[in-house]
């Protein structure tokens, strides 16, 4: 029988020992969005990787994710093989449904409590003199995955978690893929810094199961630690590594975006700090008693997704829509342009936090993923939001931002999309 399957889309030629790598690295959105403009919603970028914008390929590939397409992703080249991949996806899902419940309720309840002190203690440190924004928030973020997992055994954890995101970003910013075994001083630089988070979580947790374990958990690892039946100390180590790097660098980004949308738009900022200032300094708000705050800052990770590109990797020979992927096909897709797409969002360039309020249009399924989607979803979405909308909250409560260049801050797509250069001056009100 004939199928209408088409083998593999089209897409620019390219230079023909390059490929479309130095156009991609000269300005990676300007190409992406030249290419839908020219080839639609799904073209080849070369002949292992496809990029789609189309919600239901969306919908197809995320959700299809452990099954079909892996989502498992390292810095070196050893970063897709089928076998080890599944493995690890096998032993990741089983803790990551372990500690779902804990991640959002218990540990997440008890982490918010502390948020408070560790966002003074930030911005005490800062008042009056003028600070990079998005370092400010690494800061921030990195005390606050670290408390998230380890509470009090926190010390020390912040700093290590710093320098593996950083050894981590000159590979993943990159589009070269390096072998692991490839004598560079990058690569020396990241394994030394994986060794070593793994070495002093690994003290950390051993030191805590030798301890009695509380009734009520005051972290993550406590609550890890009680789960029956228990998971292995590598699957505890894991999933404590993965959530305190995924809790850093893109929590920030947001943070820092967020920040900057009320600061460069003052209508926005009088909203929140409004609806902050009905609150008694005796009470202490929840996510869904800031519902002004909380639609301004969705509506920042619809035009600032610090995630803007993602991709999955067929592990079988498989079909998208109808497109034949051989296996190994990567799959890439932006969040940044379906979250801007006039198809599915009136004045897509504008910041409009009334479209999250009652009244607004419904939002396609699909069309918005600063969280991703599916299987593989990001394990911090509850909490990574309740801490923005917190953190906007004790801000504009509490401080005035003098920020006089923050028009000119520019957004790069790079490892992240993030407010590079972003400067203001913290001024208690
Ligand atoms: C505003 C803040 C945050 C944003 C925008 C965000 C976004 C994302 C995105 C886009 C992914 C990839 C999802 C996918 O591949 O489908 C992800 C994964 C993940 N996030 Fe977040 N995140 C945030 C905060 C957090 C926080 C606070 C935590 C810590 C609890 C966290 C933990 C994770 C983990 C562990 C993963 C990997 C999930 C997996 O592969 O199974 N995130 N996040």
């Amino acid at each position: 029988m004939l199928t209408d399957r088409r083998l593999h889309p089209p897409g620019p030629k390219g230079h023909w020992l390059s490929g479309n790598t130095f156009e991609y690295d000269r300005d990676r959105m300007g190409f992406l969005m030249r290419c839908h403009d020219e080839y639609g919603d799904v073209f080849a970028y070369d002949k292992r990787t496809i990029v789609v914008r189309d919600p239901d390929l969306v919908h197809s590939l995320l959700t299809r994710t452990n099954e079909d397409f892996s989502s498992e992703s390292s810095p070196v080249a050893t970063r897709f093989d089928a076998d080890r991949s599944a493995t690890d996806s096998r032993l990741w899902m089983a803790a990551r449904r372990s500690g779902w419940r804990g991640l959002n309720q218990d540990a997440a309840a008890a982490h918010t409590g502390r948020l408070r002190q560790l966002f003074d203690r930030q911005l005490n440190d800062t008042v009056g003199r003028e600070v990079d924004v998005l370092a400010l928030m690494e800061t921030y973020s990195g005390h606050a995955a670290a408390d998230f997992c380890l509470g009090a055994d926190a010390k020390g954890i912040a700093e290590v978690v710093v320098e593996n995101t950083r050894a981590i970003a000159p590979l993943s910013g990159s589009s070269e893929v390096l072998p692991e075994w490839f004598p560079s001083r990058t690569l020396n630089r990241f394994r030394q810094a994986r060794k070593k988070t793994l070495d002093v979580l690994s003290r950390k947790i051993a030191a805590r199961k030798s301890a009695a374990v509380p009734e009520n958990p005051r972290d993550l690892l406590d609550v890890l630690l009680t789960i029956r039946p228990g998971l292995s100390e590598l699957q505890v180590q894991r999933l404590i590594r993965g959530i305190l790097l995924a809790a850093y660098g893109v929590p920030a980004a947001s943070m820092a975006w967020a920040l900057w949308t009320l600061t460069t738009r003052p209508a926005l900022w009088a909203t929140v700090e409004a609806e902050a200032m009905a609150w008694s300094s005796e009470e202490e708000p929840t996510l869904t008693e800031l519902p002004r705050t909380e639609a301004v800052v969705k509506e920042t990770l619809r035009l600032w997704p610090p995630t803007w590109l993602m991709g999955r990797t067929a592990l079988r020979a498989t079909a998208l829509g109808k497109w034949s992927l051989a296996p190994k096909t990567q799959i890439m897709f932006s969040p940044y342009l379906m979250h801007r797409d006039s198809r599915w969002w009136p004045d897509p360039d504008t910041a409009v936090p009334d479209r999250w309020l009652n009244g607004g249009e419904p939002i396609r399924k699909y069309t918005y993923i600063p969280f991703g989607a599916g299987p593989r979803v990001c394990l911090g979405t509850r909490l990574g939001l309740t801490q923005l909308v917190l953190t906007m909250y004790w801000l504009t409560r509490n401080y005035r931002v003098v920020a006089p260049d923050a028009l000119a801050v520019i957004p790069v797509f790079h490892n992240l999309l993030a407010p590079y250069g972003f400067q203001a001056t913290f001024v208690r009100k």
